[in-house]
């Protein structure tokens, strides 16, 4: 693993925008993994703005999301669909028919997630896969005690990220209980990996990730077994690593 430590949050966005970058300059029809949540908006803000000015071109890329609500249309403004076109699709060169993100709509979990599968297979596989963190180690929507092996599959998520989540929805009834996201198995193999983190709450689990048991109780701690993984984190998500005098 190659872990950078970015100042804060912009510093470490720049520093995952310019990774991404590098990865569609070199390969401009690339197959990017992409994920959502609070750490990556401001990646996809600097993405835009260098497209915006001339240095990026999206006409080739190929993006697939990591997850999305079950239940959730593409249009409702809490669905992972609504948020990657507000954030990078709608505001960069990509053609949408070029996006993929699990169908929240499909009520057949089996399905579904067998036909994503398919779309990951028919890309190619994904050449850059980008991923948050959950406090708890979550990657993806694969939460702690997932087996490591699995493919696409329906999740029920788990209190404490129906909590987190609920902070983006008028009540917490309305956050949804299952998401269709990609497994463990999926997301190792992905060619290369970029794990972005910031904040305190991530420092923990960033460091039961690097330096802990490889756990299904830490989804997360499997990136150890991957050949090459790319770890942007700000000072507060390496506080731990930091203290104990890892970095
Ligand atoms: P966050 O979520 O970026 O909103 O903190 C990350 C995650 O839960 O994977």
């Amino acid at each position: 693993m190659v872990i950078y430590n970015a100042k804060d949050y912009n510093d470490m966005s720049r520093k995952a925008a310019n990774i991404i970058s590098a990865q569609i300059i070199i390969k401009p029809n690339c197959v990017l993994g992409l994920a959502t949540g609070s750490t990556p908006e401001g990646t996809y803000k600097q993405l835009v703005e260098w497209y915006k000015k001339g240095d990026l071109d999206f006409a080739q890329v190929k993006a697939v999301n990591l997850d999305e609500y079950k239940g959730l249309s593409k249009d409702n403004d809490q669905s992972y669909a609504y948020f990657m076109r507000k954030h990078l699709f709608d505001n960069v060169n990509i053609d949408i028919n070029n996006t993929f993100i699990p169908n929240g709509l499909e009520a057949d979990s089996k399905k579904e997630c067998t036909r994503y599968n398919e779309v990951i297979k028919s890309l190619g596989g994904v050449d850059l896969q980008l991923l948050g963190i959950g406090g708890n180690g979550h990657i993806g929507f694969n939460e702690p005690g997932e087996a490591f092996e699995k493919e696409t599959h329906c999740v029920k998520l788990t209190d404490d990220t129906i909590k987190a989540n609920s902070r983006f929805f008028s009540s917490l009834d309305l956050v949804p209980k299952f998401a269709y996201s990609m497994g463990i198995k999926s997301i190792m193999q992905a060619k290369s990996i970029l794990l972005v983190a910031s904040g305190k709450s991530k420092a923990e689990a960033l460091y039961k990730t690097i330096y802990g048991e490889i756990v299904p109780s830490v989804p997360a701690s499997i990136l150890q077994l991957h050949n090459n993984v790319t770890i942007v984190a700000d000072d507060d998500a390496l506080s731990i690593i930091k203290e104990k005098g890892l970095l």
